[in-house]
């Protein structure tokens, strides 16, 4: 399947504070603050929802191409994506700029100072689906980006009849009532959260039922550790989640259940099935540190699939010749 992922491509930068945060922070002095907290741990992790989404795809078999702007400092993970079967070539380097980078302190209580460098993501505006090396596209995914960029995505989908999965989930406290509405409005799924879910119903003044027929083909709201709910053709498919071997953290859980549910559609299989690919392919991420640390072949994820759904529907849709 031709699929182009657009999205927030990032270096999360991960430390920890062998301390806590409030004995440095002096409740008299909060007005001019000038702490500095001395980290004996950092992690640099491949991260951004597109990219996390476009690896997780290639890891699947697909050869999804990601559209995004990239800074100076992109080199090294462009190489690594690339070697992993993402194409890149819709990536633009911005190289006055770094690469978009979330910044993270933790200190022993779990407590976060964080901070999100926009960087070249905010030019991601200027990119377009006009660009004749684009072509024809079996889907778009627009997830969380610069936000008048996905404004500007969802218009040129629709404009140019290129069917979306809209997952607007971080940016929609970002977004207008009416931007939300029209990404909404024309997209062919919607991907959020319950959380998010409320977000929209909230933002939009569309009642959950007006939200949940929106979009053409299917309302996917995940449900941490409760799994999913699909809501296609007047019907809800509920997916149960797949637990875990060991839990280490979540980031990126939804980035992969996205890309397993798209692999699973790519297949032409059923919602009830694509619902369990993409609860699969975010319990790989749940197991290990880092939404791009997951690895496996296609034929160890489907042997994990019969394992976890022994039935004979399942088995008899993975049948040899479906890749
Ligand atoms: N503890 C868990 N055990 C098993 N499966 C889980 C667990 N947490 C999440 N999942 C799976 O991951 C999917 C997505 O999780 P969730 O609804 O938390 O997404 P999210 O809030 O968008 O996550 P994030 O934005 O942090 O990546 C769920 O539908 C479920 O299949
Ligand atoms: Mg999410």
């Amino acid at each position: 399947m031709n699929i182009v992922v657009t999205g927030s491509i990032a270096y999360d930068y991960l430390m920890s504070f062998p301390g806590r945060f409030v004995e440095h922070l002096l409740p008299d002095q909060l007005h001019h603050i000038s702490v500095s907290f001395l980290v004996d741990e950092m992690r640099r992790q491949r991260g951004g929802c597109a990219a996390n989404i476009a690896y997780t795809l290639a890891l699947l078999g697909e050869r999804p191409r990601l559209m995004g702007t990239v800074g100076q400092d992109f080199g090294a993970y462009r190489s690594w994506l690339e070697a992993q079967g993402v194409d890149t070539s819709l990536t633009h380097d911005e190289l006055d700029l770094f690469t978009a980078s979330f910044f993270v302190n933790t200190d022993q209580d779990g407590n976060q100072i964080a901070s999100f460098y926009t960087g070249a993501m905010t030019r991601a505006r200027n990119l377009s689906f006009h660009d004749p090396r684009i072509g024809p596209v079996d889907l778009v995914v627009i997830s969380p980006n610069d936000p008048e960029a996905m404004v500007k995505y969802a218009a040129e989908c629709q404009a140019l009849g290129l069917p979306y999965l809209y997952d607007p989930s971080q940016q929609i406290i970002r977004l207008s009532g009416d931007d939300l509405r029209a990404g909404l409005e024309g997209c062919a799924l919607l991907v959020v959260n319950q959380y998010e879910f409320e977000m929209l119903h909230e933002k939009t003044g569309l009642s959950a039922e007006e939200i949940r027929a929106a979009p053409q083909q299917a309302c996917v709201i995940t449900l941490g550790p409760e799994g999913a709910h699909i809501w296609a053709d007047g019907e809800l498919h509920a997916i149960p989640p797949v637990p875990p071997t060991r839990l280490d953290e979540p980031t990126g859980v939804g980035d992969a259940f996205r890309a397993g549910l798209i692999k699973g559609l790519a297949l032409g299989l059923d919602w009830g099935i694509a619902g369990r690919m993409g609860a699969l392919a975010a319990t790989y991420v749940l197991e290990l540190p880092g939404p791009q640390s997951h690895r496996y072949t296609w034929d160890q994820f489907v042997a994990r699939f019969r394992t976890q759904f022994d039935s004979f529907a399942f088995t008899t849709a993975f049948s040899a010749p479906l890749r």
